[in-house]
Order: C-alpha cells, then structure tokens, then sequence
C-alpha cells in the first residue's frame, strides 16, 4: 500500500474509524474499476487497499487505482448493515514472490497460503456491512469450487465450474430480510 497524502473524499481511516456514507453500493477491492460502466457511479463507494496513479502500467496509460477509502477488506471502515449492494472481485493469483508483470500490477496476488484466510475474513465484512435485502456479488478468476469454503452463506445462483474450465465465475448471496427482523425482534 502506497502511503499517501489523502486526495480522496474519506482518506485511509484511523485504525478502529468507522464511516459514515450516503452511498448505497460498495466496491470492496475495485482497483481500476474495468468492470464499472460508469466509473464515478454516484450512489457507489469504491475501496481499494491502495492508490496507484495513471501512468503505473506504461501499456494502459489510462489505469489507475483511486479509491474514495483506502481500506483493507478484511477489516471495513463501515457500520453493519449498510450497503444495499457489496461487490467483491479480489485477486486471484498466488505467486511465490511479490507478483511482476501487468496483470499481477493490474489485479494484485497473493503469498502463498495467505489467500484463503484473507477471503474469508473479507467475505465476513462485505456480509457483515452488506444491509439485509440486500445482494452480494463475487466474481472470480479461476474454479470457485477453490474457496467455496470462504463464502459466508450459501450463494442463490451462480456459475459451477464444468470440465476444465475455469472463470470468470459469477456467484450472487442474498441476506434476508428475516435477519433484520430477528435482531429486532
Ligand atoms: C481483481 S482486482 C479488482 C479489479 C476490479 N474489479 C476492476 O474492475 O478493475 C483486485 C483488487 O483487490 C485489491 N486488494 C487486494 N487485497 C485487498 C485487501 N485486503 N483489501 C482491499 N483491497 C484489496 C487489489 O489492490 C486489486 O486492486
């Protein structure tokens, strides 16, 4: 993570700093945000673990890595409940050595045996900040079959792996509303 001065609306929270947002749809790891049709979404909250300026992948001069809240996923800045809707496309790759090369650049990777443990402690924060009624996307490189594990619920659709394919995956969770109900009953 690059230590930087905060250009961004909330800036890398304090340790134990909860946020307040009006936004309505959280990007937990949305580097450079390929996958957004509107980039600057109004109603959206993009996180990332770190800024990387336009200009970092020579071949993609455009790419950047700017996030509203620099976060980790494992632990976010956000109240339970919150988020109608939480994405989450973390990285899939696990590299022996710091990751080289666009992609590893682009998407990010892992340390051996860190992957799992970090997805499932980023699976328990989208669920825990996502608002009952609402959806959870996950959206994989590879089988998803190799950390179904990690998934906090259930998910209602998704892609199964056939043959020797592998991702994109597509997976969607939906948290009732009957957990609301229960906390307030
Ligand atoms: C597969 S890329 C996301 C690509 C993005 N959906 C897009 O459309 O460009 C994964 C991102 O997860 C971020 N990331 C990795 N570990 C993270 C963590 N613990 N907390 C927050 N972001 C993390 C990486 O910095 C990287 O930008």
């Amino acid at each position: 993570m690059s230590e930087i001065e905060s250009p961004f609306p909330f800036g890398p929270p304090r340790p134990g700093q909860q946020l307040v947002t009006d936004a309505e749809i959280l990007d937990a790891c949305c580097g450079g945000r390929m996958w957004w049709w509107d980039k600057e979404h109004p109603l959206a909250c993009y996180v990332d673990k770190r800024t990387r300026p336009a200009g970092t992948i020579s071949q993609k001069p455009l790419w950047k890595v700017e996030p509203d809240v620099q976060a980790d996923f494992r632990s976010l800045p956000f109240p339970d409940d919150h988020f109608q809707l939480v994405l989450f496309d973390p990285p899939h790759q696990v590299r022996s050595r710091a990751g080289t090369g666009i992609n590893a650049e682009q998407y990010g990777s892992w340390q051996p045996g860190e992957r799992e443990d970090a997805l499932a402690l980023g699976f328990a924060e989208c669920w825990r900040v996502l608002a009952p009624g609402g959806t959870l996307v996950f959206k994989w490189a590879g089988r998803v079959t190799e950390v179904e594990e990690t998934f906090p619920v259930t998910p209602v659709v998704g892609t199964r792996p056939r043959g020797r394919k592998e991702g994109p995956a597509w997976v969607v969770f939906y948290k009732p509303l009957a957990e609301a109900q229960e906390v307030a009953a």
